[in-house]
């Protein structure tokens, strides 16, 4: 299987990553920059592209495959700064609603449009990584703008890629990871990245048995949006 997957240097896209080479399959990790994780991979079946998903196409690396049986849109961030910036209602900036959604959910979207040939060929997946956070029906909280706002975005724009590729072979599917201990999650948070991963792929293994264009969490539960 030949799998693509954006933001792949660090956090869940590495574990998932990981989990792909190990189980054989060919992988294009997309990154905008390195790290030490990524270096020590030693795999003939790793491709590395140079990727930041704020552009539409690579800027350089390995040439993408012909044919995409497995896209995941892992890379987002919180914030541009990785994470200070302040999303209340009173402080939240335009630059900040932006910037994240410039990164969340128009990033996504680019990386289908580019690969759309390809994941044609192959009649492929593709996995938007979304969060709890962009769904209304969870919001208990209120707050975090520019994080609810894009990743709400991304699962509305995963149902009609689910929708306008359904007749053509494709699916999509928007998920949540869990509460992961990467370097957004933090060290608080519920689970590690093997259990996020060990989930999600059970997810995307079984695509087809959800409605179109589901949002689903990394345990197989749909989460209403
Ligand atoms: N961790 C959680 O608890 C949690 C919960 C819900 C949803 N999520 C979602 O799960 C996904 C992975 O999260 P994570 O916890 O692994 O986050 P992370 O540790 O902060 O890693 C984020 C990844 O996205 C990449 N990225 C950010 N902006 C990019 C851009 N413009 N172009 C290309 N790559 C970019 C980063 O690359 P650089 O190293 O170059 O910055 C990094 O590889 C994200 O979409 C996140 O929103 C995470």
């Amino acid at each position: 299987m030949n799998v693509v997957i954006t933001g792949a240097n660090r956090g869940v896209g590495l574990g998932l990553l990981r989990h792909y080479l190990a189980a054989g399959h060919q992988a294009w990790a997309c990154v905008r920059s390195d790290s030490k994780e990524l270096a020590r991979l030693k795999s003939d079946s790793l491709h590395l592209v140079r990727w930041d998903v704020r552009e539409a196409a690579p800027s350089g690396g390995a040439p993408l495959p012909e044919r995409v049986d497995l896209l995941i849109n892992n890379a987002g961030i919180w914030s541009a700064d990785g994470g200070e910036t302040a999303q209340g209602l009173e402080d939240v900036t335009d630059r900040t609603m932006q910037e994240v959604f410039d990164v969340d959910c128009i990033g996504p979207l680019r990386v289908v449009q580019h690969l759309l040939p390809a994941l044609l060929k192959a009649r492929g997946v593709i996995v938007n990584v979304s969060s709890q956070m962009g769904s209304s029906a969870d919001n208990t909280s209120g707050g975090s703008y520019a994080y609810r706002a894009a990743k709400a975005a991304l699962v509305i724009t995963t149902k009609s890629m689910a929708i306008d590729l359904a007749p053509r072979g494709v699916r999509a599917i928007a998920v949540h990871p869990g509460w992961v201990r990467t370097d957004m999650g933090g060290p608080d948070a519920r689970i590690d990245v093997d259990t996020s991963v060990a989930g999600l792929v059970k997810v995307f293994e079984a695509v087809s048995s959800y409605p179109l264009g589901a949002f689903v969490a990394y345990d197989g539960t749909q989460i209403p949006f």
